[in-house]
């Protein structure tokens, strides 16, 4: 390893306050902080406790202040539609500053919530900025989450305002949004004052009492100047899946969110102010949140959006079209969209048809890079193919090569080494760390960098309980994995019922909880299952409750359909497979665990608790991703 990465490494562990007060200078404070690390309500850490700011003003006035308002800021690239929409950081500015009038006029003030329900449009950027100008706290959902979802997430943030559209498009089919929202304030019991609906040409929205029509609302809005927050304010909460059926609102404060976002875009993915990025993911997801609308922008260079799939939008040449035609330099996607490009253009014609010389590096992040699509892109690009570790949780890589600080060689199947600021771990049941080449739970030593979740909203016990109390002294990542004699990680999957759908985050718990309301299941487990192209999907295993003759297919169906229509589309369960038991303790247990290690090819040792071994027999095939 270089020299640059092991004193980064040594000083950001050794010295945080100094490293992390040094990395403070690379962005705009309106009280520059006298301190840097809070520890005195450890195990919860605060980062630049005494410093203000305002991270829109970081992200949009500071360049236009500069003299850099003609620099593109943003570029729409929508594949659905076939339009391109581009934004100087004067226009982006402009835009924003209305929309936060807008909303203030609505009533939303600093720290009052605003949920935001769109599609990867323009707007849901202007919208996320705005709230950060006023000192509000913005929470997205993912426009592939049912209105169910939706509800639970507007019951837990009780939004002022909920900011929607009125469709998405999905491929060739409009997906209508204002129907789901109207769904979900049916179902849940908050109730948001307005609800600032944008108009899109593909579908048109019927409009309520409470509904606001976005342009109308930009019509009349006075522009608003940015608001000082604390460092420590809430920036965002962005729900994820946790263990069990409720959400988990993970907070991301302001002042350590743009420090470490700021250090990681250039030194994590040697982006500068000069450059034009893309990372093609969805706002409804932290990728979009940190490195599609913040990190871009806070540093001051292009970022690209685009709308559309990687295969069939119009074909697995899609994303080469969007490098060549916009000049993106780096670029950062999830292994499930090469993988499907992979399948579609296996010769990689349309790689070869495009000008791809300005792009320097492909990022790979989101689940594991696994060394074939690896060897893939990196034989047909010819450029560093880059994977990188990090969850919603930690708002930025916890692993990777260091492209601007210090590019180390890249092993296949490896994230690479662990970034400064991360005292990543790998221990055992007892929280002993293990020897190199050792699978083990991959931890952190707390306390987590800036930038990092400094609790769930409002719930500082179950954020300890979550994440500090299974190893007292770390925080927990839910990943398993190993360092090997290098230091390079290996992360090999999730040692709890998350599972990852196409760079999808799920829990298994919370579908196997609508499964189990199905009035013919006795019992039922949701493993994720190997896929060629989504790497993991949900399979279902469904035990009848006794004297139940139901048409296997019907009842596979509808249990589909309560998926789909509880959780949404994007839980993507479509395998349900009637057994006659799942295997079980003595003690009655369902033993998840075992069927997860046999699905993800960890044949672990079967419990001697196990209370009849032959029950795997049936389920082996069909953990092993055989159909069912
Ligand atoms: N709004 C509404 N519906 C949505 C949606 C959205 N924003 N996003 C996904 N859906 C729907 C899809 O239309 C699909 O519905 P269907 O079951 O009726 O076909 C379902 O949810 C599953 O979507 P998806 O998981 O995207 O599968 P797909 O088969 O349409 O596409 C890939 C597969 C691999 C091409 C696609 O998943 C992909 O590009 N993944 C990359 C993911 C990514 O970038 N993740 C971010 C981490 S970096
Ligand atoms: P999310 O919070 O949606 O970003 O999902 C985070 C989870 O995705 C992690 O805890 C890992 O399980 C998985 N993940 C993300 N990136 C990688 C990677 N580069 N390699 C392996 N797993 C990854």
């Amino acid at each position: 390893m270089g020299r640059a990465y092991d004193d980064a490494r040594r000083r950001s562990l050794a010295e945080p306050d100094a490293f992390w007060g040094e990395a403070a200078s690379l962005i705009d404070w309106v009280t520059p902080p006298t301190r840097v690390l809070d520890d005195a309500r450890a195990p919860l850490y605060r980062w630049f406790p005494d410093g203000e700011l305002n991270t829109c003003a970081n992200a949009l006035d500071r360049h236009v202040g500069a003299g850099r308002g003609d620099r593109l800021a943003l570029i729409h690239d929508s594949a659905v539609t076939g339009q391109v929409t581009t934004f100087t950081y004067a226009q982006l500015l402009d835009e924003v500053s209305r929309f936060a009038g807008a909303l203030r006029s609505l009533g939303v003030q600093k720290g009052d919530r605003v949920v935001i329900y769109m599609p990867l449009v323009p707007e849901a950027a202007i919208a996320m900025l705005a709230c950060a100008r006023l000192g509000a706290v913005h929470s997205v959902v993912f426009g592939g989450f049912a209105p169910a979802e939706l509800a639970a997430r507007i019951d837990d943030a009780a939004p002022k305002v909920v900011v929607s559209a009125s469709c998405g498009v999905e491929g060739t089919r409009v997906v209508e949004y204002k129907p789901l929202l109207d769904e979900s304030l049916r179902l849940a019991e908050h109730e948001p004052d307005a609800c600032v609906i944008l108009q899109r040409p593909q579908a048109t929205a019927s409009m309520g009492e409470r509904d606001v029509d976005w342009s109308d609302a930009m019509a009349s809005a006075e522009p608003a100047a940015p608001v000082t927050v604390r460092a420590t304010d809430p920036l965002y909460i962005l729900y994820t899946s946790g263990t069990t059926g409720k959400p988990k609102g993970i907070v991301r404060d302001n002042g350590g969110h743009a420090v470490a976002l700021a250090w990681s875009l250039p030194n994590v993915y040697g982006v500068t102010a000069d450059d034009v990025w893309w990372a093609a993911s969805d706002v409804g997801w932290v990728v979009g949140h940190s490195y599609i609308v913040y990190a871009p922008l806070i540093t001051g260079c292009t970022t690209v959006m685009y709308e559309g799939k990687p295969i069939g939008t119009p074909d697995a040449g899609a994303f080469w079209r969007v490098v060549e035609q916009h000049r993106v330099n780096g670029m950062f996607t999830a292994p499930t969209a090469i993988r499907a490009i992979k399948k579609e253009d296996p010769a990689g014609r349309f790689i070869r048809e495009r000008d791809l010389s300005s792009l320097r590096t492909l990022f790979q992040a989101g689940e594991r890079l696994d060394p074939d699509t690896f060897a893939w892109a990196s034989d047909h690009l010819g450029i560093p193919v880059v994977d990188n570790w990090w969850q919603t949780e930690t708002g930025w890589p916890m692993a990777s090569s260091l492209r601007g600080l210090d590019p180390m060689p890249l092993k296949p199947g490896s994230p690479s080494v662990r970034v400064p600021g991360f005292d990543v771990r790998v221990v055992d049941e007892h929280g002993h760390e293990v020897p190199a080449g050792t699978e083990g739970n991959i931890v952190v030593r707390l306390p987590l960098p800036p930038g990092t979740l400094p609790t769930l909203w409002g719930d500082d016990d179950r954020y300890v309980e979550a994440y500090l109390s299974a190893f007292p002294g770390y925080y927990s990542t839910g990943d398993g994995g190993y360092l090997d004699d290098d230091g390079y990680l290996y992360v090999m999957g999730r040692t709890d019922d998350v599972i990852n759908v196409a760079g999808h985050r799920l829990s298994t718990g919370s579908m196997e909880a609508v499964v189990a309301t199905h009035p013919a299941v006795a019992e039922c487990a949701v493993i994720g299952v190997h896929d060629e192209i989504k790497g993991q999907v949900p399979r279902a295993f469904v035990v009848l409750k006794a004297g139940i003759d139901a048409d296997p297919a019907a009842l596979q169906e509808e249990i589909v359909e309560m998926v789909r229509d509880r959780i949404g589309p994007v839980a993507a369960l479509r395998q349900v497979a009637i057994v006659p038991a799942l295997p079980k303790t003595r003690s009655g247990k369902i033993l998840r665990r075992t069927m997860r290690g046999i699905a993800d090819g960890r044949e672990e040792p079967i419990p001697s608790t196990i209370e009849d071994a032959s029950v795997l027999d049936v389920l082996r095939p069909l953990l092993r991703g055989e159909s069912s």
